[in-house]
């Protein structure tokens, strides 16, 4: 589901609650974040379409595979359970933690099992290189400054395999969206979470300068207190300057897509589903 990869999107909660009632309290210094809990992330973030597109990806490019921001193994699992030899990075323990427990309950043995690595996507060194890297799930809008997107792209053009891809998928900035007032907290539908059972609720704003959108939320899981997370920031890639942004760092888009069935983006697409390669190599 797109929780995550568009927090944006209209929700189907009750509608606009305004700032100040019993949410949208911004969080205390040192709060969570979502990615410190693990378990609540994959109660709320289920798989989705996402999930065949990057197996087909897999298929096609071969590995081997490194997935950047795997998570809690989402992707990074049935990557290997389809024969890949797969590789995860990650900077968040609690996630990989999630994911390694992921990987022994499914028991992948010794052929089938994924690595996990803990580190940075700005700055890391494997020492070999792969077929296909992976960046799903809007990860890559975490970095929100130039320099970061710069290093990250940079390392994932040394790790490539030559002909291989980076295949990876952003939001498409909605506006109308990211214009809404701030102040105002609206009820997230995170779907088909444990009996619909855990609520949450946003404030954001859009910082126009920064290009990043900051997102406030608020969780109740059942018989729990409510409890306010760090701030999600992250990066809006605009359409237009994706592609240069790229070839700034010598990958070219070889294929954009508006969803995970590769349809043509269009102005009403929710995503930016990426193939590239280093320039030169076939695009
Ligand atoms: C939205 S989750 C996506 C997880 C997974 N790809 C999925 O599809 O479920 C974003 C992930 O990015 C990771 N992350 C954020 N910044 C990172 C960085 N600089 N380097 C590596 N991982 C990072 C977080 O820890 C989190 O696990």
């Amino acid at each position: 589901m797109s929780m995550i990869s568009n927090p944006t999107r209209p929700t189907s909660g009750p509608g606009p609650l305004v700032a100040g009632g019993h949410s949208a309290a911004l969080a205390p210094e040192g709060a969570a974040s979502l990615y410190d809990l693990a378990e609540l992330y994959d109660a709320i973030v289920q798989s989705g379409p996402c999930e065949a597109f990057y197996r087909e990806e897999a298929r096609r490019w071969g590995g081997p595979v490194l997935e950047l921001a795997c998570g809690t193994g989402r992707l990074t699992l049935p990557l290997a359970q389809d024969g890949h030899e797969v590789v995860g990075l990650d900077a968040s323990g609690a996630m990989l933690e999630a994911a390694r427990r992921k990987a022994a309950q499914a028991g992948l043995g010794s052929g089938l099992k994924p690595e996990f690595v803990l580190g940075d996507m700005r700055d890391f060194d494997l020492g070999r290189r792969f077929g296909l890297v992976v960046i799903s799930c809007n990860s890559l809008a975490h970095l929100t400054d130039r320099d970061d997107l710069r290093a990250c792209l940079a390392a994932v053009r040394r790790h490539l395999a030559p002909g291989g891809a980076l295949v990876f998928d952003v939001v498409l900035p909605d506006p109308r969206i990211l214009a809404q007032p701030g102040g105002v907290a609206r009820r997230l539908d995170l779907g088909p979470n444990p009996a619909s059972a855990i609520e949450a609720e946003e404030w954001a704003h859009y910082d126009a300068v920064r290009q990043v959108r900051v997102s406030h939320w608020s969780i109740r899981r059942p018989g729990e207190e409510e409890q306010a997370m760090a701030p999600l920031v992250l990066r809006q890639f605009f359409p237009q300057e994706l592609p240069l942004l790229l070839e700034a760092e010598g990958l070219g888009l070889l294929e954009r897509h508006g969803d995970f069935a590769r349809n043509p983006m269009e102005a009403w697409s929710l995503n930016q589903v990426c193939v590239a390669q280093v320039l030169g190599s076939g695009t």
